[in-house]
């Protein structure tokens, strides 16, 4: 089988957001202006983490780490996409997206810092066992767009949706942590639109080819197979049952069949 695909017809896909440079940089203004002025309602205390139990803090760097080592990794995955995109309206919205990533990345690494946990403390959370680690590693491996784009875009934020970011920010704030509910909220914005464009570019490729459904399936079940560690143990039970749910909501109406994971 066919290892990568391609879109014979180019034109089959279009940017569903519609942006131009113009439209795009108005809106990364509006969303940065939106997104300091939540946060500057958050007292000082909560903002610094005074307000949050020690045990939370420990429990939380897991977390931390999967959010801030992802975004890490989004910025890099879709610079490469970008680079060899293979047609024009593609490489803008990836290029689009490495703005919003970054947007991201600088957000959870402020939580790392004001919650005071130690640089050395980062990388060795994000890489133990259960986080999305080994799934991100494998992306930062790939370097043709389309594969990226479907693994990364249309499956692990199709996934990490709405839905999921909900779950995180509401968890965290009823421990106390508005900070972190505060940049989940912000960044679900950007990531429904990545997924949104992931989505027609899906929806394109297998109008353009049925045979490309085959080869998205197989992807589709590389990267839900590489999730499958952060489910296991029971602890994120609630997070994993959303994780799926967004997924196939999206995924199941254009042909894709749900995987077989073994939990
Ligand atoms: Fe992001
Ligand atoms: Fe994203």
């Amino acid at each position: 089988m066919a290892r990568t695909i391609s879109l014979k017809d180019s034109g089959r896909f279009k940017d569903p957001a519609n942006l131009t440079w113009e439209r795009y940089v108005a809106l990364q203004a509006r969303e940065r202006e939106r997104y300091l002025a939540e946060r500057a309602t958050i007292a000082d205390d909560a903002l610094n983490y005074r307000t949050v139990s020690p045990r939370y803090l420990e429990r939380a760097v897991d977390q931390f780490a999967n959010n801030y080592y992802s975004e890490l990794s989004a910025t890099h995955y879709i610079a490469t996409a970008a680079a060899n995109a293979p047609f024009d309206e593609l490489k803008k919205c990836c290029l689009f997206q490495v703005a919003d990533e970054q947007r991201h990345l600088e957000m959870d690494r402020e939580v790392f810092e004001r919650a005071g946990i130690p640089e050395r403390d980062w990388l060795p959370a994000w890489e133990a066992p259960g986080t999305t680690c080994r799934f991100f590693r494998h992306l930062l491996e790939l370097d043709d767009t389309i594969e990226i784009l479907v693994k990364g875009n249309f499956v692990a934020e199709g996934a990490a949706g709405p839905g999921t970011f909900a779950v995180l920010a509401d968890g965290a704030e009823a421990r106390g942590d508005v900070f972190s509910a505060v940049n989940h909220r912000a960044r679900v914005r950007d990531e429904t639109r990545h997924i949104s464009f992931a989505r027609v570019l899906v929806k394109a490729l297998i109008e353009d080819d049925p045979a490309n459904l085959d080869v998205i399936q197989k992807w589709q079940d590389e990267s839900l197979q590489l999730f499958v560690e952060v489910a296991r143990g029971g602890e994120r039970r609630a997070w994993w049952e959303g994780f799926l749910a967004s997924y196939y909501k999206i995924a199941l109406p254009l042909g894709l069949r749900p995987s077989s994971l073994p939990i």
